[in-house]
């Protein structure tokens, strides 16, 4: 097919030498794998429905020489403050996939930083595509983080690569984000707690792994009551943005929804005490990805007495164990904001590695927030772990 004319182009923005975008329509549904961002095929028939009932919003990548959909594009707006954007194009293109992907996301930084003025774009591209990622630093984008074998990518772990373009404006007013120096509390020395239990006779109800103080059980509704009322009484503040005032309705049906998926991608513990079983913090799993077998981790010591006493790592190893050695995943990861000191001293002292920042993610005295990221492999873990004659299954 005949290029469009230059001056018959319904859309006369986002078009660059090799792709253009523009919101997905109906009939792109025929090109299913070129817009499913999917490890698994999909068929045109569940792409239609996808488009037709969810509205995904997402766009597509075409070809600018003959009008063909090669790939999609999916901005997240995160608030004001921050747009996360994948792209994707069909994998049998190969190389040539990987220059349209990259000329899309210059394409997207430069409408979503310069033109919508958003303070900063966000993209995780896997290491093996660097002719992408060179292509966006030399647009203005900076390497911010570096997740260590995040992506299995022909049979290989990769690490991927978070960049970040930010907009210029912003920059001026606010510094650059890059420069600040992280503060750190802590010994910063990584050192397990001594291994658990391996049998316990008359375990608590529902436990599912015993600690030497704690354990960890499924979450139970009268937990969800008493973390909503200790919400109320929090007196830190710098871990979030201010106090919440959190429904417990509102919680306990994201619980009973998470739970019911067949595969689940929130994992959450109850962390309770062996001595009275007082429900004292919550241990957990987000975002599992079962395919590149990674996840998120997240914890909460609800009551301000029970921070600070080493309760969190001891938690922490034994979701640490379940997420290696029971679910099988090989990398984790965990992001803090910098004020945050506690939580990131207790990463370092669990193991985690630092692997760079996510910057202008929230706001706080009249400046953004940067978060520090941390990761954490399987094969790293176990070393630390042997290290405490943690008695290996
Ligand atoms: C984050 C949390 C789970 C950590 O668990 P914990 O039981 O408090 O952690 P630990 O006692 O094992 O380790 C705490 C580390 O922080 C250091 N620390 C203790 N109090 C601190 C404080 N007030 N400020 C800064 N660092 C502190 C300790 O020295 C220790 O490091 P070290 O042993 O290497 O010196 C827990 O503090 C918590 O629930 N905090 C509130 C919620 C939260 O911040 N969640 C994480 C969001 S990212």
């Amino acid at each position: 097919m005949e290029a469009v004319a230059t001056e018959n182009r319904r859309q006369t923005f986002l078009y660059g030498d090799v792709v253009y975008l523009r919101p997905l329509e109906k009939d792109d549904a025929k090109r299913s794998v070129s817009i499913r961002n999917t490890p698994y095929p999909l068929s045109p028939e569940r792409t239609e429905a996808w488009l037709t009932d969810d509205g995904p919003g997402d766009h597509a990548i075409v070809r600018t020489a003959d009008d063909t959909v090669v790939g999609s594009i999916a901005f997240e707006k995160r608030g004001y403050l921050r747009s996360d954007v994948t792209a994707w194009v069909a994998p049998a293109y190969g190389e040539a996939g990987l220059t349209w992907k990259a000329e899309a996301l210059v394409l997207a930084s430069d409408w979503i930083c310069n033109e919508q003025e958003t303070p900063s774009m966000r993209v995780a591209i896997p290491a093996a595509e660097q002719c992408v990622i060179d292509r966006l630093v030399g647009t203005g984008f900076v390497v911010t983080n570096r997740q260590r074998e995040k992506k299995l990518v022909d049979g290989q772990w990769v690490d991927e690569i978070g960049l970040q373009r930010f907009n210029p404006g912003w920059l001026e007013t606010l510094g650059d984000p890059m420069a600040i120096e992280l503060p750190r509390t802590g010994t910063g020395i990584a050192r397990p707690t001594p291994a658990r239990p391996r049998a316990v006779t008359d375990p608590p109800k529902n436990a599912w792994m015993i600690g030497e103080r704690v354990y960890l059980r499924p979450f139970l509704l009268p937990d969800i009551d008493e973390s909503v009322l200790w919400n109320r009484r929090e007196t830190d503040t710098f871990h979030m943005l201010g106090r919440q005032l959190p429904f417990g309705s509102k919680f306990a049906a994201e619980v009973r929804d998470d739970e019911a998926k067949e595969q689940l991608e929130y994992v959450f513990f109850s962390v309770c005490l062996r001595e009275t079983d007082e429900f004292i913090g919550e241990v957990g799993l987000m975002v599992v990805d079962l395919v590149h077998r990674n996840a998120e981790t997240a914890s909460w010591f609800h009551r301000p007495d029970y921070r600070a006493q080493g309760y969190g790592s001891e938690a922490k190893q034994m979701l640490l164990e379940y997420a290696f050695d029971t679910l099988g995943l090989h990398m984790l990861e965990s992001t803090v904001r910098f004020e945050n000191t506690r939580s990131a001293a207790a990463l370092r002292k669990q193991g985690y590695r630092e692997s760079g920042r996510i910057c202008w993610t929230s706001h706080r005295d009249g400046a953004f927030v940067n978060t520090v990221t941390f990761d954490l492999l399987a094969g790293e873990w176990r070393a630390l772990a042997s290290d405490t004659e943690r008695p290996r299954p």
